[in-house]
C-alpha cells in the first residue's frame, strides 16, 4: 500500500476535538485509528515505508510512539527500542530533558541496550514543537546507536517542530495539519 492509500485510510478516521486540553487547542485524537484494525496497519506500516531497508530497529517515544513503533517493528521484523520517560527504567540510562510549555520533562534509553551503529528509526504519534523527537534522537546519538530518522502520523505545521530538529535529520509525516 502506498502513502496516498494509506492517507485515504487513516484520515477519515482521526477525530479533531476543539479546545482539548486548553481552549484554543484543535486536539487531533488518534485512537479510532488505533482501534480499526485495516487502519492501524496500513499506518504503522506507512511509518516504516519510507525507510525501508535502512533501519535496524524502530524506536518508539512513550507513550503514544509505543504502540506505532511496536507494530511497525512487528510488520518490518524488527525489534522495538522503548524511549522511556525518566524513571522508569531499571538499569544505567541515559537522560535527555526537553521544553513543556511549563517546565521540562526527560526521556531515557539504558545505556548499551543495542549494539555501537545500530540503525534506528525514531517513531511517534505526532509532531509539533519536535522537543519529544529532539530529545529522542539526542539519546539515540549519544548512546552510540545512528538515528537514520523521524518517522510521525501527523505533522503539526504551525509549531514548527521540523525546523527545530538538526539540520540534515531525514522527518517523514504521513499527514500534515
Ligand atoms: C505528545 C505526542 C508527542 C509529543 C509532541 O506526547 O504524543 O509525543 O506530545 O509534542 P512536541 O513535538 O511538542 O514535543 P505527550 O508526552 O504529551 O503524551 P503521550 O505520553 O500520550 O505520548
Ligand atoms: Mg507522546
Amino acid at each position: 500500500m502506498d502513502a496516498s492509500e494509506a492517507r485515504a485510510i487513516v484520515e477519515p478516521r482521526i477525530a479533531t476535538i476543539p479546545d482539548f486540553p486548553e481552549p484554543g487547542i484543535l486536539f487531533r485524537d488518534l485512537t479510532p485509528v488505533f482501534a480499526d484494525g485495516p487502519a492501524f496497519h496500513a499506518l504503522s506500516e506507512s511509518l516504516t515505508l519510507p525507510f525501508a531497508g535502512r533501519f535496524d530497529v524502530l524506536a518508539g517515544v512513550e507513550a503514544r510512539g509505543f504502540l506505532l513503533a511496536a507494530a511497525g517493528s512487528v510488520l518490518a521484523g524488527t525489534g522495538v527500542l522503548p524511549v522511556r520517560k525518566a524513571g522508569k527504567l531499571p538499569r544505567k540510562v541515559l537522560t535527555e530533558e526537553y521544553a513543556l510549555e511549563y517546565g521540562t520533562a526527560a526521556l531515557e534509553v539504558h545505556e548499551g541496550e543495542l549494539p555501537p551503529g545500530t540503525r534506528v528509526l525514531i517513531v511517534d504519534d505526532v509532531l509539533a514543537t519536535g522537543g519529544t523527537v529532539g530529545a529522542a534522537a539526542r539519546l539515540v546519538e549519544r548512546a552510540g546507536w545512528e538515528v537514520v530518522g523521524v518517522s510521525v502520523a501527523i505533522e503539526l505545521e504551525g509549531l514548527g517542530g521540523r525546523a527545530a530538529l538538526p539540520d540534515g535529520l531525514e522527518v517523514y509525516s504521513l499527514l500534515q495539519y
